[in-house]
């Protein structure tokens, strides 16, 4: 495997700091004395989600202290071209409830494109993880890694489509648009979260699409649908900047499902 110069220390960086929060995030899956507490916006956050993301900023403040960082629990934190982007735990639905469909994405975003992503699923034993030119790969580590590649699939009624939840369509007033979708194609499952995206980078799902995500939802994820071979957009065909809400596919489809889910916009890129 080769990297590019530019982002080959950046990515060797976030693999040591994911292997050292898988640790102590899987210490925390099931511990009987997890504390949960519950967000502004109603949804839940554990001592676990804190102390990866503080650990997280630890060894970013040591190793890159001229760089930003954005994380879902503790917000902005300095300024210029390189940010730092981490959602300590996605998926804290599944980590309260012992699913292991969770996992810590970490990214790095240069000069607004995001060029290092590492996805670390440890309770499903996965990795994965991309940088910028350098291929999209899976494995336990970075010396047991298998390239992906997203699927060839070219219509839409053989594509496997992916969601989170339904919700979010009807705030956005596309539920009707969704549903049309979901009709059109072969199958559709919600794996969710990070999962969903992951899959679509190892060509098991051909679309993945959610109308509400953040920034920190998604930045570790675009570079590893991109250098398998897909596309990355926001659900109205926008390259960037990322945030809001979010499209991936195996790039094939990308323009059906985009003049699926925007019926009545005529200059979809
Ligand atoms: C959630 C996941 C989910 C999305 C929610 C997010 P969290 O993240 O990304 O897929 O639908 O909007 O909040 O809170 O588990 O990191
Ligand atoms: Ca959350
Ligand atoms: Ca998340
Ligand atoms: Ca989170």
């Amino acid at each position: 495997m080769s990297f590019t110069q530019g982002y080959n220390d950046d990515l060797r960086l976030a693999h040591i700091m994911a292997d050292s929060v898988d640790d102590q995030t899987m210490a925390r899956f099931k511990a009987l004395d997890l504390r949960v507490e519950t967000k502004p916006d109603l949804t839940p956050v554990t001592d676990a989600d804190k102390s990866a993301e503080e650990a997280i900023r630890g060894q970013l403040s040591r190793a890159r202290p001229r760089d930003a960082v954005l994380g879902e629990e503790f917000g902005s934190s300095g300024s210029g071209s390189r940010r730092w982007v981490i959602d300590p735990i996605d998926g804290t639905k599944n980590f309260v409830r012992g699913v292991p469909v969770w996992a810590t994405l970490i990214s790095l975003i240069d000069d607004g494109k995001p060029v290092v992503g590492v996805v670390s699923a440890p309770a499903l034993g996965k990795r994965w993880w991309a940088a910028d030119g350098t291929g999209a790969y899976t494995g336990k580590s970075l010396a047991a890694a298998q390239r992906l590649r997203v699927s060839n699939v070219s219509r839409l009624g053989d594509a496997s489509l992916s969601y989170s939840s339904l919700s979010g369509w009807r705030q956005r007033g596309s539920l009707a648009e969704f549903v049309n979708l979901t009709d059109r194609v072969w199958r559709t499952r919600a794996y969710g979260d990070f999962w969903s995206y992951c899959l679509v980078a190892e060509g098991a799902v051909d679309i993945a699409c959610e109308p509400e995500l953040n920034l920190y939802d998604m930045a570790a994820l675009v570079p590893i649908v991109t250098e398998a071979g897909g596309r990355f957009t926001s659900l109205d065909g926008e390259d960037g900047p990322f945030g809001g809400n979010a499209l991936a596919t195996n790039g094939t489809l990308h323009s059906e499902v985009l003049r699926t889910l925007n019926p009545d916009v005529d200059d979809l890129l």
